[in-house]
């Protein structure tokens, strides 16, 4: 038994995107607290500026509206102006395996309730652009977090399925979770991994159903039609919360996870 209290509710939503996923989560996150109780709220926002990257502004409204932790991935440098806010602020996270000398951090530990919960964002090396291993980053990682921290959560930014699912067997019985994020498609595969870990291949996004991805599907799907550049911006019809709800109750182990499929319609 740990010495330690380590209950812990985590709610993770995957990638805001637009304005329409900012206003679905602020609207949904105060019956989903009443409803899931979470002692943390950790969320993906790489797509919530105008569907590329995110501003100050908006990362300060998360916060306020009582976000404990915002991830990132690929878009994390879209906008300028977010620079030396990801070097300034703690609780706000781009993929731990890019350049030291990008800016920004990968990891975190908050704290509630005395429990510590630690937030490793990674990027994947298949199809994307990360200047290190994903893998070698997280084994240092869960090191130095081991022991600072009761849990750890992992946002695996990723393309490819493969390698998601592999972040998952690698972390299993090391870390509380991993979760699956950037293809914006929620998979069916959410489980506890023999040695405890919650994982799920991708958790989906939080924005415009009625879209491509989040964006306006005219403007995706002329796009693949004409195979020509199309400027694309995000969609705002049918807006859902799509995420997982942790629970754990022994340090670095998951005792459930559950799929979040929320309709978030004004
Ligand atoms: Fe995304
Ligand atoms: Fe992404």
């Amino acid at each position: 038994m740990a010495l330690v209290p380590a209950d812990a509710r985590i709610l993770f939503c995957g990638d805001l995107v637009g304005s329409a996923g900012r206003r679905a989560l602020l609207r949904t996150l105060p019956s989903l607290r009443e409803r899931l109780d979470p002692t943390f709220v950790v969320i993906n926002a790489e797509n919530v500026a105008g569907g590329f990257g995110i501003t100050p502004e908006i990362a300060d409204e998360l916060f306020a509206a009582g976000v404990d932790v915002i991830t990132l991935g690929n878009h994390s440098y879209r906008r300028r102006e977010i620079y030396p806010y990801l070097d300034q602020h703690d609780r706000i996270l781009r993929p731990a395996n890019y350049l030291h000398a990008q800016p920004g951090h990968g990891h975190t530990v908050v704290e509630r309730g005395g429990v510590r919960l630690g937030v490793v964002n990674l990027s994947g090396n298949l199809f994307m652009n990360a200047g290190r291993s994903a893998f070698i980053e997280a084994d240092g990682l869960v090191d130095r977090l081991t022991g600072a921290a009761d849990h750890i959560l992992v946002d695996m930014h990723a393309e490819a399925t493969s390698e998601k699912v592999g972040m998952g067997w690698y972390l299993d019985g090391r870390v509380t979770a991993v979760v699956g994020t950037h293809t914006h498609v929620p998979t069916a595969d959410a489980r506890i991994l023999p040695r405890g870990t919650a994982y799920i291949t991708d958790v989906g996004m939080t924005g415009a159903r009625d879209s491509v991805l989040g964006v306006k599907r005219e403007l995706a799907v002329q796009s693949l039609v004409t195979q020509m550049p199309v400027r694309l911006v995000p969609a705002e019809g049918d807006p859902w919360v799509q995420g997982v709800l942790i629970i754990a109750s022994q340090p670095m182990r998951a005792d459930s996870i559950e799929q979040l499929l929320i309709s978030a319609a004004p």
